[in-house]
């Protein structure tokens, strides 16, 4: 796995901005799927200013949401559909024909999987990927122990990622399950990118990169993919040695 390191958090959001770039501009039509999570947001504004420099065309590839928290929709500030629209997918000015997201208000969960999965199918794979890690490990809601399922998934959320949640939602919301691609279907995107920022990332980051793959490390189940990179900020590499 190839790490890259940038002194602070806007040179690396600036780095991942521009490597996304470069993949989108030799890669039309690819399917990107792309984390929410406050990790790559200011790449994504990054993203935008590009595009807006008529140096890349957001609208030339697809998207497929990453994950989303089942019960919520883009109604409820810092689900991932709202996060993803009005962080990134409007402002950059996608056409909607080029999105699929995870409805986490559809009451039937397997339907929602083949949905995603379908359109997964349709444009012959994922090609790129953009991944946060969490603070447990998790890729989307691959939570620990879920190892590397293959097409989408429904999970029952582990203690550290509803814990976690209340800084999306601003309180705690009753949410048990996360819809999610799972990390097997992820690990056959052509290209990932692994991202993590901040000193409270550089355990789970160290566990990752300098550990054993284990699936108690969701992302370390990632790292022996051929196109693989993490980008840290220095903070969250603080315990790589
Ligand atoms: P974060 O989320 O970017 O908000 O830290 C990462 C994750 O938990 O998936």
């Amino acid at each position: 796995m190839k790490i890259i390191t940038l002194k602070n958090e806007a040179l690396q959001s600036e780095k991942i901005a521009q490597d996304t770039a470069a993949f989108i501009r030799k890669n039309p039509g690819a399917l990107l799927c792309l984390a929410a999570g406050d990790t790559p947001l200011e790449a994504y504004r990054q993203l935008i200013r590009l595009q807006a420099a008529g140096e890349v065309d957001l609208g030339s590839v697809y998207y497929v949401g990453l994950d989303e928290w089942e019960g919520i929709g883009r109604e409820t500030s810092g689900s991932c559909m709202q996060v993803m629209f009005d962080g990134f997918y409007d402002p950059a000015g996608i056409p909607a024909d080029r999105i699929v997201a995870w409805n986490g208000l559809n009451d039937d969960p397997e339907a929602e999987k083949k949905r995603i999965e379908d359109w997964i199918g349709l444009r012959g794979g994922i090609d790129f990927t953009l991944l946060g890690i969490g603070m447990n490990g998790h890729v989307g809601f691959n939570e620990p122990g879920t190892g590397l399922p293959e097409g989408c998934l429904r999970v029952k959320l582990d203690e550290t990622t509803r814990r976690v949640s209340v800084k999306y939602f601003g309180r705690a919301l009753p949410i048990e399950y996360g819809l999610s691609i799972g990390a097997g279907e992820l690990k056959k995107a052509k290209k990932v990118f692994l991202i993590a920022s901040g000193r409270h990332k550089a355990e789970i980051v160290m566990k990752t990169a300098r550990m054993p793959a284990s699936a108690e490390v969701p992302s370390s189940l990632m790292t022996d993919h051929p196109d693989i990179t993490l980008y840290l900020d220095e903070a969250a590499a603080e315990q790589l040695g």
